[in-house]
């Protein structure tokens, strides 16, 4: 399974945000929307062995987990897929509920942050994505069958953010020597991850 988290440091849902200005009324959540279709979706289909974590720090905090394997009405275009979490992030959650709570077909909520995520990715090779790290392509386990990336948002990391996943034993990698929007970041490394472990198959959509 490849898992790629996002971390929306002002990023966050409510009544007031506009889905026709996204960018100015919701924290930049529409960053975290683009980073989910440049990790789940492909050409007519969806990546079933992907799962995106977007982490909305700007409020809460909460977590939307999207679950390729599961998660139904994925559309490309960024207003309809801001659409689908709108209405996911609508469904309230009890102060009591632990974990993941699902609130749309392979779309689940829930309260917390980075430690609910880290929770969840269990044993799972952890990986962040840093401009000044080490390629991609010199280091092999990236490619291990269960591996977790963090990406950040147009702000980057917080140094907080930074220091939570070096203790959770998080790597840096790099995916080349400029620094690219988070979207892009995301589609180049699936690039590169699936160029080193295509099987030769075409995945069943
Ligand atoms: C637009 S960049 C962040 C820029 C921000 N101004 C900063 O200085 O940190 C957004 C995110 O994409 C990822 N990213 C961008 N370029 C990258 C690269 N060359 N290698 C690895 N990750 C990259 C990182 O996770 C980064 O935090």
């Amino acid at each position: 399974m490849r898992r790629f988290v996002v971390i929306g440091q002002k990023a966050f849902m409510s009544n007031e945000v506009r889905l026709d200005d996204l960018p100015g009324t919701s924290g930049r959540l529409d960053v975290l929307v683009r980073c989910t279709r440049a990790a789940l979706l492909v050409s007519h289909g969806v990546r079933r062995d992907v799962v995106v974590y977007l982490v909305l720090l700007g409020e809460g905090p909460r977590v939307l987990r999207i679950d390729g394997a599961s998660a139904k009405f994925l559309r490309p275009d960024e207003r309809s897929l801001a659409t689908l979490f709108k209405k996911a992030l609508a469904v309230e959650t009890t102060a009591a509920a632990v974990g993941f709570v699902e609130a749309r077909p392979g779309i689940s909520i829930a309260r917390g942050g980075l430690d609910v995520v880290l929770a969840d990715t269990g044993s799972s090779r952890l990986f962040i994505l840093e401009e000044t790290a080490t390629d991609a392509r010199e280091i092999g386990d990236v490619v291990a069958p269960d591996v977790t990336f963090f990406v950040g948002d147009h702000l980057g990391f917080d140094p907080g953010v930074r220091k939570q996943l070096q203790d959770a034993g998080a790597r840096a990698v790099s995916i080349g020597p400029l620094s690219v929007h988070s979207e892009d970041a995301i589609a180049v490394l699936s690039n590169e991850l699936d160029r080193r472990s295509w099987s030769g198959q075409p995945d069943e959509r």
